[in-house]
């Protein structure tokens, strides 16, 4: 059986596409809706009534095209809203990062020493800490919000070796490696592009992406359901990329976070 509807994918702006280049890697041939509320980014700094508007509006967007499950790719959506979102969409699949990323740390952890990385909402709600005990009671967790780290993404300044980010990373992980962590998880959809830049500095860390989790735990769900997509091909697939802002200046940026593979440009759309 073969499921060609898309996916759509949403985040407050274009982190989401490391969950987009996630999927992609493992499952080449779905077709993928994107939406970056680029006109509200960043969620991370707001409050949980306005995170869950901006979600519940980015869902209904979604709507509109013939999609067959929902990805929250944005760790701060995720804890502030998948519920509210589950309640008011209860015919459709939602799949968040929070969840696949802690188990993935619960399990791989050596110590039971994880830290996590993500923006000041996500910390505030608690999330990461109740996932990861669901896997691991006996996991300790150190939670650190990093609000400088999306703003630095977005302007490129991720590189490993730069020195602006490795300052910065510094100022935020030094306290968790002082703590004995030995599992890092990226709790940002923006993050995994400072994988290296982190790695670079901490060799050891077993750094986990909230991405590459989260894709893998759909890909499973797909299968177990039914509902892949019969092609397997890059080349055949549709990718339709939109933003509610500044579609042109999204564009290169775009291109950074997914290269070759973002295989679309972005349209601009007003979502209400
Ligand atoms: N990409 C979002 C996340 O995963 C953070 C960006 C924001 O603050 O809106 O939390």
């Amino acid at each position: 059986m073969s499921d060609n509807r898309y996916i759509g994918v949403f985040d407050s702006g274009i982190g989401g596409l490391t969950v987009v280049k996630s999927i992609v890697e493992c499952m080449p041939g779905e077709n993928i809706i994107y939406f970056g509320d680029t006109a509200h980014v960043p969620y991370g700094t707001r409050s949980k009534r306005q995170i869950t508007e901006y979600v519940l509006a980015d869902v209904r967007f979604l709507r509109t095209f013939d999609i067959k499950a929902v990805v929250i790719a944005c760790n701060t959506a995720d804890s502030v809203a998948k519920e509210k979102v589950r309640e008011v969409n209860p015919d459709l699949p939602v799949f968040g990062v929070v969840d696949p990323a802690s188990r993935l740390a619960a399990v791989s952890t050596k110590n039971g020493r994880i830290g996590v990385i993500a923006t000041n909402a996500t910390v505030k709600t608690g999330a990461y800490e109740r996932a990861i005990a669901k896997y691991n009671e006996d996991a300790t967790v150190f939670m650190e919000a990093c609000p400088l780290l999306v703003p630095l993404v977005e302007n490129g300044r991720f590189r490993p070796g730069d020195p602006v980010i490795e300052i910065v990373l510094k100022e935020y992980l030094e306290p968790l490696v002082e703590k004995n962590i030995d599992t890092l998880v990226l709790g940002c959809t923006h993050y995994p592009l400072l994988q290296e830049a982190i790695t670079h500095l901490y060799p050891s860390l077993n750094v986990i992406s909230s991405s590459d989790a989260a894709a893998a735990k759909m890909l499973g769900t797909l299968i177990q359901n039914g509902t892949c997509n019969e092609n397997t091909e890059a080349a055949q697939s549709e990718r339709k990329y939109f933003v509610s802002d500044d579609a042109e200046g999204v564009d290169n940026l775009a291109r950074v976070f997914m290269g070759d593979e973002l295989g679309g440009t972005f349209r601009q759309v007003d979502v209400e």
